[in-house]
């Protein structure tokens, strides 16, 4: 009787210390309480989340909410996150992993990682050096950048502030002229790809950017760089755009093509068929439909269905290197990343981003290392388990 009620009391001590914030969570240490691990300079941050910690202390509360806002109740931000959770990764031993490669090709460019940097207008909210800042670093690791169509500064100026390979996001407007002007600064820029975003048929219902935004006096810059010199504010995205407008963008660019948001079998189809060169799977880090559907697990169909007959690049949710893996291991051919290199921005400026990029780069090697591959095309659908 007195053991039994004994071990009862054990068992309830035990429950009660490792549900305890006292304890935190001791296996993940000081990590695990975020509070008590903000770095104090770019170079003592050991992850992506320790730097969202310093961007969520240095930024404004309309900057903030700008920037980690999803539509509506958050859902579909939240599923592209927790979709990471569901893939567990079957690492393998004995392998020599001294050499590992993380480099590839696309359309022609060599690149050393296939961390890619998703388009994030407006990024003077952030930081007074915004895109330029940005470009910069990852110009100098070598990283790929795609620039929006909404940048505080012209695409001229960012791919030369940065000397990296560069695609330009468009946005299309309504106004041919608009599109035309557009793509002309991103072929004289020296941009080697168009990205068109196709998520954006009106703008996200983003509650908390709305609000905090609108109670905070100091608006930031209108991200109206690439309309220097135009008359008057241009409309760009249009809820009238059909399949039909890549037939026009075809003939008015030469450079590849890639569309932004695709997440379905039947979209991916038609893309092969209007000859698009790639696709990204993406939405928009859920900050536009409330659809709960987490791209990672989009990711999937857009692969099969196209057959390795295109790229497929991935964004939505990429934290670590192991989510980097995840996404590769499904079939894309890069990942992209919007906040994390934001956080770096807001935190740090230039060094932030270099540092998120250097941290995410470390992770994936290490991954790989685990994992005993020592290429990109050595990360396939076998080293993943789902969950269950
Ligand atoms: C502050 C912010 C601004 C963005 N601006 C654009 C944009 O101008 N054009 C675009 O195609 N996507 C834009 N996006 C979406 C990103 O390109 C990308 O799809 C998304 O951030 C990826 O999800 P992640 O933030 O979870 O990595 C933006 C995202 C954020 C967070």
């Amino acid at each position: 009787m007195d053991s039994g009620t004994g071990g009862m009391h054990r068992r309830a001590l035990l429950r009660f210390l490792l549900g305890s914030p006292l304890l935190g969570a001791p296996w993940a240490g000081v990590l695990a309480r975020p509070e008590l691990a903000v770095p104090g300079s770019v170079g003592e941050a050991l992850d992506v989340a320790q730097i969202e910690g310093v961007a969520r202390r240095e930024l404004s509360a309309a900057a903030w909410h700008f920037v980690v806002n999803g539509s509506d109740g958050g859902r579909t931000a939240e599923a592209n996150l927790a979709a990471f959770a569901e893939w567990q990764i079957r690492v393998r031993r004995l392998v020599d992993v001294r050499e590992v490669d993380t480099g590839l090709e696309l359309f022609g460019q060599r690149l050393p990682s296939p961390l890619v940097l998703a388009p994030a207008g407006g990024q003077m909210a952030l930081h007074p050096e915004a895109e330029l800042a940005t470009a910069r670093a990852a110009g100098r690791r070598g990283h790929l950048a795609m620039m929006s169509t909404v940048s505080n500064f012209p695409i001229g100026e960012i791919v030369r502030a940065g000397g990296g390979p560069t695609w330009f996001q468009l946005y299309a407007s309504p106004d041919p002229g608009v599109n035309r002007m557009l793509l002309a600064a991103a072929a004289d820029a020296g941009c080697t790809a168009i990205v068109l975003t196709v998520d954006s048929p009106t703008r996200g219902n983003r509650l908390a950017e709305r609000w905090f935004g609108q109670r905070s006096g100091d608006a930031p810059p209108a991200p109206l760089g690439n309309f220097v010199g135009w008359p008057g504010r241009p409309q760009v995205g249009d809820p009238a755009l059909e399949w039909g407008f890549l037939d026009w963008l075809r003939a008015e660019s030469r450079l590849p093509l890639l569309l932004k948001g695709i997440v379905t079998a039947e979209d991916a189809r038609l893309a092969l068929e209007h000859g698009v060169d790639g696709l990204i799977v993406s939405n928009h880090g859920g900050r536009q439909e409330d659809s709960g559907l987490a791209t990672l697990d989009c990711l999937p169909e857009v692969v099969e269905a196209v057959d390795g007959g295109m790229p497929v690049l991935v964004d939505g949710g990429i934290r670590r290197g192991s989510d980097m893996f995840t996404a590769l291991a499904l079939g894309a051919t890069a990942v992209c990343i919007g906040r994390p290199y934001l956080w770096g921005l807001g935190a740090f400026g230039e060094a932030g981003v270099a540092r998120v990029l250097e941290l995410l780069d470390a992770e994936l090697v290490r991954i790989m290392q685990f994992a005993g591959v020592t290429a990109l095309d050595g990360i396939g659908r076998g080293m993943l388990r789902r969950r269950g």
